[in-house]
Formats: structure tokens, sequence, C-alpha cells
């Protein structure tokens, strides 16, 4: 007999608890629990299934070849670490609006083009907004199924039914099972859901994609016990109203989570940016004072990024700075840096650091370019426009090693840039690129000196 049973949850961690506490003892969060009414079934004896468990010896696993295929999109395939892998389950992350749907769908058109057969199944929308929407993204092929459920009992009935290569889930908080009171969207349901679909992915051998909204903190809706289930978590991520997105992987169990794969909203769906420098780098200002060129990495790519800062004067005791897609606390710091290394009154100005672009990064070899923005607009003189710098800066003012500085500056080669400035350890002699004039320096005095 299944009896009803109220139990308080860790939002955090998914730590059960039969009473409410304050803070929870496994993660020691305060203020997560919630109360939640479960139903467990009677304790159905285990032995039968104990006895024919047996482990297994390492070496009698039988490997089968990690056959991979493609989703379509190479920038998705990337983040996944090299395409999507069978029997596996996805997690994809979001704010609301940002276009996971949109791209989930795409990924549909594109497998559906592969004759791999998908079902899509919506809990958010109705078919024919789901139809309005494919409208607009293109053709699809008979290979995709749509389906509009929230119940777990019957879409694990369908899909063991239909048994199709690829399922989404659009979303997971939509999603709820009979078998617990709660409703849809808190963490026993979600839970369940979860647990229910990983092993669908696992027994059938299907990749399912699950959509799961994000909460004002940035984190997935519901327990972080969600994202320890799943064998991957991708972050789709970007300006609502800017029409790049960029695509991060924060878990994977089959490849490297370091790659990002970017992609631009348009009128009929998502596109990918195969060249995002060139992508940020358009609309740069020529001839602007406070507009420099920098390069950050993301995973194994390297990005140019341009860095603007509007240095003026204060006109209340208490200089205002804000830092839009980098950390204000680093700023605060590298002005600080300035104002005693090179003896600059920046105390008596207000400062305003943007990446442009809308994208934010905080890798310490943005510093110099930072350092030097915020330079180039207190004295109002530009910097060349081919010049790109990247570099971290120590609170000496010394400018420190960054790692792939061969790439960086490949990249920005590439792009038709003359001049870089890095650090002096990270250049080394071999690495003498030719067309691009290298400048190694040591602190931010000898940066300063070399171009402005
Ligand atoms: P959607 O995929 O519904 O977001 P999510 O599922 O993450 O909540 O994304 C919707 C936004 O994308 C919506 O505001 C409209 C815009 N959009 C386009 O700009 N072009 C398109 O072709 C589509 C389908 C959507
Ligand atoms: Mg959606």
């Amino acid at each position: 007999m299944a009896r009803a049973k109220t139990i308080y949850f860790c939002q955090e961690c998914g730590y059960e608890s039969s009473k409410w506490m304050g803070q929870c003892p496994g993660c020691r969060q305060w203020n997560t629990f919630v109360e939640e009414t479960v139903e467990r079934k009677a304790g159905a004896s285990a032995d039968k299934q104990i006895r024919a468990v047996r482990p297994v010896a390492l070496a009698d696993i039988e490997m089968k070849r990690e056959e991979r295929f493609t989703s379509g999109f190479p920038e998705l395939d990337r983040v996944l670490g090299g395409g999507i892998v069978p029997a596996s389950l996805v997690l994809v992350g979001g704010d609301p609006g940002i276009g996971k749907s949109t791209l989930l769908l795409q990924v549909c058109q594109k497998l559906s083009g592969q004759r791999i057969s998908v079902l899509y199944i919506s809990g958010e929308e109705s078919l024919t907004q789901i139809k309005l929407r494919a409208q607009r993204i293109g053709e699809f092929t008979d290979s995709l199924t749509l389906l509009c459920e929230t119940n777990l009992e019957t879409i694990d009935g369908v899909i063991r039914r239909e048994k199709p290569q690829a399922v989404i889930i659009d979303s997971i908080q939509t999603m709820y099972s009979e078998n617990i009171s709660s409703s849809p969207g808190s963490v026993s349901q979600v839970r369940e859901a979860t647990g229910a679909f990983m092993q669908l992915a696992k027994v059938l051998g299907i990749t399912i994609f699950i959509v799961g909204h994000v909460t004002k903190e940035g984190v997935v809706a519901g327990p972080r016990v969600l994202e320890h289930m799943v064998d991957t978590v991708l972050y789709f991520e970007g300006d609502r109203h800017a029409a790049y997105r960029i695509l991060r992987g924060v878990k994977n169990r089959f490849g490297s989570t370091n790659e990002i794969g970017v992609f631009e909203m348009r009128e009929r769906g998502l596109a990918e940016v195969t060249n995002p420098s060139e992508y940020m780098l358009s609309g740069k200002p020529k001839d602007a004072s406070g507009s420099v060129v920098a390069c950050a990495m993301e995973g194994t790519r390297p990005i140019l990024l341009e860095v603007q800062a509007l240095v003026c004067r204060s006109n209340f005791g208490f200089p205002r700075r804000t830092a839009d897609g980098t950390d204000t606390n680093r700023v605060n710091l590298l002005m600080a840096v300035l104002e005693k290394r090179l003896n600059l009154r920046l105390s008596e100005c207000d400062a305003y650091v943007n990446i442009a672009g809308g994208i934010k990064m905080n890798e310490p070899a943005l510093d110099l370019g930072i350092v030097l923005a915020i330079l180039s607009s207190y004295k109002e003189c530009c910097v060349d426009e081919k010049t790109i710098c990247f570099g971290e800066v120590g609170l000496s003012g010394e400018v420190r090693a960054v790692n792939m500085a061969k790439q960086r500056i490949l990249e920005a080669r590439k792009l038709g840039f003359t001049t870089c400035i890095l650090p002096k350890v990270s250049l080394d002699a071999q690495m003498q690129a030719d067309g691009i004039h290298l400048i190694g320096v040591e602190n931010v005095q000898q940066a300063v000196r070399k171009i402005l």
C-alpha cells in the first residue's frame, strides 16, 4: 500500500530530511529546504534481484565502438565533444526566450533530414504553435513526429512503443508523474522525470535532449541534482536583445567542457557563426579613443574582442565604475594598479568598461586590453586599429604570461592584424610569425610606451 508522506528536500543538492532545517547538512546552504508530499511504495523485497545481479570484471566488459552521429550543426557537435552520443541524456538550459526550443527544433530538422527518427515532445506549446515555428525554420521530412503531452507515464509508453532514435523533451519542468502528488516543476517531479528519461535513454539506446529553464540566479530551476543526473549539461546564453547566442558546455561525460558554439538568431531560426572574431569585431569604430582589440580564449578557440572604455571626470566625490561583460572588481583593481604605477589620477574619474557585442568574458588575459582601453580614453588618444593585445596584469603592474599565446597570435594574423602586444615571457624565439609584428612587454609602462 502506498502511503502519503511529507518530505523536505534541499533545492541545491537534493538532500532529504523528515523535518525542515534552516541549513542543509549536505551542502551547508541556508534556506534551501522545500516541503513536498511524496508517495512511497511499501518496501518490496529485493532479495530476488540481488541474487540475479553480479559484478563484472573490468577486463570482461565488451567495448562497443562509440558511434557518434552528427546533429547537423558542427557548432553543436563541437560542444558535445564531437557529435551526439547514442544513449545519452543532454540537458539544455537557458533563460526564457533565448532560443532553446528553436535550436532543438532545428536539430530535429537536421536529424530528420538524415533520416534519423526524432520525436519532439512539448509540454509548453501546442502542435499549431510548433508548426508555425517549423514553417519559419524551413522544410522537414516525415522522420520527425510531434507530441503534446506532459504525463510522464504516457510519454514513457509512447517512447517505448515508437522507439525513435532521438527524443526532445521541452521542457522538464512541465512533466509530471502520477505517482508523485506534488506539482510539475517541483523538486521531486523534476527528479522523477529525469530519472525516467535517463532509464529510457540507457535501456533503449536513444538520445534524449531535455530543455530546462533557468532561474534568476542562472541555475537550472529545480534541484541541482538534475545536473548531476544527466550526462551532458549545455547552457544556451546571450543577451536576448542581441542576435548572437553562445552554447556552452558545463558538464560532459563524453568530452571536454571548455568548448563553445556560437549562433546568431535570424528571421528564419538560428544560424551558425563560424568565425566569431570577425562577428565580434564588426562595427568597431575607426579612430576612436578608448577602443582596443584584445584576444580571449573560449576553450581551444581564440576570440578577438573589442574592449571599450570611457573615462571622464567625476562630478561627485565618489566615482562611478561599471563593467559590462567583464568583472567590475577586476576593473577596479586594474584602475588602482594604473593609479599607483603610472601616477594617474583615476580616482577622480568615472570609468565605464564594456566588451562590445554583449559577450561575457572573465579571462585574465583581457587585463592588458582593459588597461590600454582605459588609458586610451583617459589620454584621449587612439590605439592603432591593426594592433591587438593580451596579457594578465599583476598588482605591481607586471604583464604576466598567458596560455596558448600562439593560437591567439595566429587568429590575429588571420584577421589582418599587424601588431601584437603580448607578455614578454610568452614570447619565445620560434614563435616569430610572418606578417605580424610581435612586441613582448614586461610591464604596463612598457606597453603604454609602445602604443600610445
Ligand atoms: P524560443 O526558442 O521560443 O525560446 P525558448 O524555448 O528558449 O524559450 O525562442 C524564441 C525567440 O526567438 C523568440 O523571441 C523569437 C525569436 N525567433 C527568431 O528571432 N527567429 C526565428 O526564426 C524563431 C523561430 C524565433
Ligand atoms: Mg521554449
